[in-house]
């Protein structure tokens, strides 16, 4: 890895931060405890000394002092003072006994370095003067064996923060190069979106991690992503290929106009034909509009309310039953006694079933039966419209709720092929499933069309 990439890692940034705060608190601690630790050794050093001088003083009989200058001389005679040493003086500071020259010394415990013998290292001594009788006893012992464990202490902290120092940074690179190794696959791809390539996708793995989700929640944006271009593609190509025969169309009755008018012939029936097709390029443009407003308006939720399905389908049921009478047909609607209610857009809902009525109305022949019929089942709120016509033959159920598609039995009759898109938009955006069977199986002439639309449970819903 490059240093400077290393550098920008946000891990290698993180890992420095935590460091810092950790090596810190670190050298706060390790002063303390070195604090603490010389406060310990002196008490230690201190004890002894007044120990060593409160054993000396018993010796002293107040009878003969003079001998006590000489015992005092005997135990310093014993004593190296670079160790430790021994002063008996008298009251005017003169030397009596010991194992050094006389000094001026505080009353009580004191620290001297006592440079008259030391011979190099500056080590100090920690003294204990007192009264023993009418002369001053001093116990001193030297502060070097303290002052080695505390070297001790401070080179294995030295050490400790090195090793420490290195393992954080060592840690730091491998850390940053984990990172580095999942974010690529996602930069990677995201590079290949940005050139175009729609389908590519961040490769998941098993480990559920916060990086994971994020990669799963980005794919689904892409996968999003992908349909609504998909979507406009499919739309451009649609209007494309399908407007090019009204066009030519309009464009021939024109020049037939053009003809007639040269010719002195009435050309309004040729004017109206063409204002007629003016009319249906106009209806195929508003309704692939309102299409791609549905599936655009997937984020937008001001229209949602509490609907009851059972009440909407009596509407639609009332709405047409005198058009399906006018055109031979009747129409039922299966008794509902309970609410259904489901989380939707009304107006959108209410034009699905007006699309699937108006189709069995228009690609069934007279005496057809269509029923509407709305249920709970199992909390799943679903709706079917069913018709005894001719169906639509299985391999074209997917087809048909295309845009502008039509079976080829309906090329005479009126329409753009947007009706079922319509009402596929419209479930999408309500996470409802749509599903096209026959409604009489066995009948091979006139197997019928069911529509069943299954919304989720009102508490699955995703209208909210
Ligand atoms: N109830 C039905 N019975 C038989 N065929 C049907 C039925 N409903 C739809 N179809 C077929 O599916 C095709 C697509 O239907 P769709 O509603 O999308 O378009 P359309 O009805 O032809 O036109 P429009 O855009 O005006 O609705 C229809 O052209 C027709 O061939
Ligand atoms: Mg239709």
């Amino acid at each position: 890895m490059h240093l400077d990439r290393l550098y920008r890692s946000t891990a290698v940034k993180l890992a420095a931060i935590f460091f810092g705060l950790f090596l810190i608190l670190f050298l706060i601690a390790t002063a303390a405890s070195f604090l603490l630790v010389s406060h310990e050794l002196t008490d230690a050093v201190d004890d002894r000394i007044r120990a060593e001088y409160k054993i000396i003083s018993a010796q002293l009989d107040p009878e003969v002092p003079e001998n006590f200058a000489q015992n005092v001389q005997n135990l310093s005679d014993l004593r190296d003072p670079q160790l430790g040493i021994l002063l008996l003086t008298d009251k005017d500071g003169e030397r009596l006994a010991g194992n050094v020259e006389a000094f001026p010394v505080a009353e009580g415990g004191s620290t001297n370095a006592l440079p008259q013998i030391k011979r190099g290292d500056d080590y100090a001594y920690r003294l204990y003067s007192r009264a023993v009788g009418d002369m001053q006893l001093t116990v001193g012992q030297s502060l070097e064996d303290s002052h080695e464990l505390l070297e001790i202490t401070l080179v294995n902290l030295a050490w400790t923060s090195g090793i420490a120092i290195c393992l954080a940074v060592i840690g730091a690179i491998l850390l940053s190069r984990k990172v580095q190794q999942r974010l690529r696959p996602v930069a990677d791809t995201m590079n290949r979106v940005a050139g175009g390539d729609l389908t590519a996708r961040i490769p998941r793995l098993k480990s559920a991690d916060d990086l994971d989700t994020l990669s799963g929640s980005i794919n689904n944006a892409l996968d999003r992503l992908g349909l609504l271009v998909n979507g406009m593609q499919q739309v451009t190509t649609d209007i494309a290929h399908d407007l090019k025969t009204p066009l030519n169309r309009l464009s021939i009755l024109i020049e037939d106009a053009a003809q007639q008018e040269k010719s002195g012939k009435t050309v309004t029936p040729k004017l109206e034909a063409a204002q007629q097709e003016c009319d249906n390029i106009n209806q195929t443009f508003e309704a692939l509009l309102r299409i791609a407003q549905i599936e655009a308006s997937a984020r937008n939720k001001s229209h949602v309310t509490k609907v009851d399905l059972s009440s909407l389908i009596e509407t639609v049921a009332d709405m047409y039953s005198d058009v399906a009478s006018d055109a031979g047909m009747s129409l039922h609607m299966a008794p509902c006694h309970e609410p259904v209610l489901t989380k939707g857009d009304e107006r959108l809902l209410m034009q699905m079933l007006v699309n699937l009525v108006e189709n069995a109305i228009r690609h069934c022949p007279a005496q057809t039966i269509i029923t509407m019929a709305v249920n709970l089942d199992d909390g799943i709120p679903a709706i079917c419209v069913a018709d005894n016509g001719p169906g639509i033959p299985e391999a074209e159920r997917e087809n048909v709720l295309q845009r502008l598609y039509r079976l080829e039995q309906s090329r005479t009759t009126s329409g753009n092929g947007l009706g079922l898109a319509l009402v596929k938009a419209v479930a999408d955006l309500h996470g409802a499933q749509i599903h096209l069977s026959d409604n009489n199986p066995g009948d091979q002439k006139k197997p019928g069309l069911q529509v069943r639309i299954t919304f989720p449970r009102a508490s699955d819903s995703k209208m909210t």
